[in-house]
């Protein structure tokens, strides 16, 4: 394991030298094994730490470059959520339909394709000539590298413009056929990796060595205009000269799509090229476009991976993990066993009924399996290797961090106990749940610090450092350059990197915070209600609280679980009080509201359901166009659409004595049309 940064360059060093060895001279200089294990140990670092410039996870193949300049996509790339169990692909179609207002029992058009294990990209064509291509990056930039893919022959150079725009963009992914794969296997690791190397090189010459390919599935909003559907459009890609999947396929109906991942899933070893799952896509795109994204994913897609590897081990101990919000996971501590070409030594154990359902005990031989980046399950025990003298796991009933009481919640809408377990201390008193917050507070989609990783945190909790999220804002550094691994020029750099994170905008903030069942999403709806910090830390004020409740309760996405969560957040002191200390220390920028559309600085809101569309749906509609919504028919809101199902008479009288405009549904509509 490395310790220290400096202990860090010193190995990358050393990896970068064996990489040019390895790849460019062919002519190792150590063994494979010692290779990886380098590898790995590098890779750990970089993630535990979370370097901002990851060089071994970048440099996949001969030495990368640093020097491909940055170029932002015309429109995010967005990757896939992922659903591995049939339950997951029903949920899927129910929110599609309950976000369209469908009838659960309305057919949808859904395209399959396989999903590439490979790398993505976006080629840009003007009046048919390709002009740049960008690899994904971030989402937001990529990089451009239209060099190496125009080593690529399935990339058309020159397409036939007709009815196209004159700036068209396709997406798609390269990949490396495996029949190539097997010519050069002993350079990369697999597949994906050959190809990503291949397409980071500097000299595109090194490209054109490794024969890629590259199959098309997609394209931007504006590019979607020149058909009707992704059906089409694939066929007209494939006309164009572009490589489409000859495997996909449309489906009107769940039953035949799983019939299909089943099929392809068998087929898959035949296949050319790697596949890790099959993407769903809503065929139509004006669909599409209604069910729009989230901050990352579409709400239109979904990729249904394919079932994971499988091994056995024996538990060597199982221990007891507290997460954020209380959570108590068991774990089970396994004898190292190598699944899939991953060392496990790890499995959830889920909950206190999953081990006495499977019956799981210390010392059992147990069968795991591995998908994707989590953490592997125990399938099941292997009763027959069980040791004569175990005993059945008991559950803890106290925090084995804190020792409060453990308990497992009610929930009135299954009437059922839930099966977590949790701690019942809900702030900082817990030194797990503490850590845990802090965690989440600089985690990528909060406050991401370059060089404040978890590990990082974790070292600065057991020194006494840091005790809350506001204590990172007040670190003294002169300690830290004295830290093994530190030095003058890495605390400075932390404490840069602290400085810039201090500026954040209100939506982020209120994810930071960590409130359970309060994610991304639900962050926005309420950043987009309080819009400014001042609003939001009245509710900290128990006399304000109530009333403020009140206001969200009626916010789209907002349910009464979001509601308990946020009064019992708030209602811990060490939480407000953590949070007010934040408040000091931080610039929280406002909540940028749209500053166009035709329903600018306009206020609605909804009653009662609406026959053409969800309200969610209604609700994207009125916030694409510069409106807002609220949650109170006071005297600030300007329309209350009504709709024919079930609307509330309360909060139409209200809105009428408060003088604001009643709208019917198609009242509505022409407003959204003139
Ligand atoms: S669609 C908005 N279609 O999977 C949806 N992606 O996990 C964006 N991929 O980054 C992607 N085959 O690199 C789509 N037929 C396919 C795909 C595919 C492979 C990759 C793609 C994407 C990743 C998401």
């Amino acid at each position: 394991m490395i310790k220290s940064l400096n202990e860090y360059k010193k190995k990358l060093k050393e990896f970068n030298d064996h990489n040019k060895y390895y790849y460019d001279l062919n002519k190792p200089k150590i063994s494979d094994e010692k290779f990886d294990v380098l590898k790995k140990d590098l890779l750990k670092f970089e993630d535990d730490q979370n370097l901002k410039i990851k060089e071994v996870q970048n440099s996949i193949g001969f030495k990368p470059s640093k020097k491909f300049s940055k170029v932002q996509h015309s429109e995010k790339m967005l990757s896939l959520s992922n659903a591995t169990s049939n339950q997951d692909i029903d949920d899927f179609f129910k929110k599609i339909r309950n976000f369209l207002n469908f009838n659960q029992k309305k057919e949808i058009e859904v395209i399959a394709e396989p999903k590439i294990d490979g790398i993505s990209a976006a080629l840009r064509y003007k009046k048919g000539i390709f002009v740049q291509g960008l690899s994904r990056g971030d989402g937001s930039y990529g990089e451009d590298i239209t060099e190496n893919l125009n080593t690529i022959k399935t990339i058309p150079k020159k397409i036939s413009a007709d009815n196209l725009p004159d700036n068209f963009e396709v997406r798609g992914e390269v990949y490396i056929p495996k029949s190539e794969y097997e010519k050069i296997k002993e350079s990369f690791s697999n597949p994906r990796n050959a190809a990503a190397g291949s397409l980071r090189q500097k000299d595109a010459e090194n490209t054109k060595k490794i024969p890629l390919n590259f199959f098309c599935y997609g394209t931007t909003q504006s590019g979607q205009k020149i058909c009707k559907t992704q059906s089409e459009f694939i066929n007209l890609m494939k006309k164009k000269g572009f490589n489409t999947n000859p495997l996909s396929e449309v489906f009107k109906d769940i039953e035949n799509l799983l019939k299909n991942h089943k099929e392809l899933e068998k087929k898959r070893s035949e296949l050319n090229y790697d596949i890790d799952g099959i993407v769903y896509k809503v065929n139509n795109f004006e669909l599409q476009s209604r069910l729009g994204n989230l901050s990352s994913v579409p709400r239109w897609a979904i990729a249904h991976k394919f079932s994971a590897e499988k091994g056995f081990s024996i538990i060597n101990d199982i221990e007891i993990q507290v997460g954020r919000t209380g959570a108590l996971t068991p774990v089970a501590k396994l004898k190292p066993v190598t699944v899939g070409g991953v060392v496990v030594s790890n499995a959830s154990l889920h909950n206190e009924d999953e081990i006495k359902r499977k019956d799981i005990r210390i010392g059992d031989t147990v069968c795991i399996q591995r998908a994707g980046d989590v953490i592997p399950n125990v399938l099941f025990v292997e009763k027959n290797k069980r040791p004569k003298n175990s005993k059945e796991f008991n559950f803890p009933i106290k925090c084995p961090s804190c020792g409060s009481k453990v308990k497992k919640e009610y929930n009135h809408q299954t009437k059922k106990f839930d099966a977590v377990a949790r701690c019942t201390s809900e702030g900082y008193e817990c030194n797990k749940i503490a850590i845990e917050k802090i965690k989440h507070f600089i985690s990528k989609d909060a406050l991401n610090i370059d060089g404040l990783g978890k590990k990082v945190v974790e070292k600065f909790w057991e020194l006494n450092f840091i005790r809350f999220p506001h204590d990172i804002f007040k670190l003294n550094y002169k300690k830290i350059e004295e830290l093994d691994g530190f030095g003058c020029q890495s605390a400075n750099n932390l404490k840069s990197a602290i400085n810039k994170s201090k500026e954040i905008t209100l939506e982020k903030f209120i994810f930071s915070l960590g409130i359970r069942h309060i994610g991304q999403e639900n962050a926005k709806i309420l950043a987009n209600y309080f819009l400014d910090i001042n609003s939001f830390s009245k509710i900290f004020d128990k006399k304000n609280r109530e009333k403020i409740i009140n206001g969200i309760i009626d916010l789209d996405g907002v349910g009464e679980t979001q509601i308990k969560s946020i009064q019992n957040f708030f209602s811990n002191s060490s939480n407000t009080k953590a949070v007010s200390e934040l408040i000091k220390v931080l610039k929280i920028t406002d909540f940028k509201l749209k500053k166009d559309g035709k329903f600018l600085e306009k206020t609605f809101m909804l009653t009662g359901g609406l026959s053409r569309m969800s309200r969610s749906e209604a609700k994207n509609i009125i916030e694409q166009n510069g409106g807002k919504i609220l949650g109170t028919p006071s005297k600030k809101l300007n329309y209350l659409i009504v709709g024919d199902s079930k609307p509330t008479t309360k909060k139409i009288e209200k809105a009428k004595n408060n003088g604001v405009s009643i709208l019917s549904e198609k009242a509505w509509y022409d407003m959204l049309d003139s």
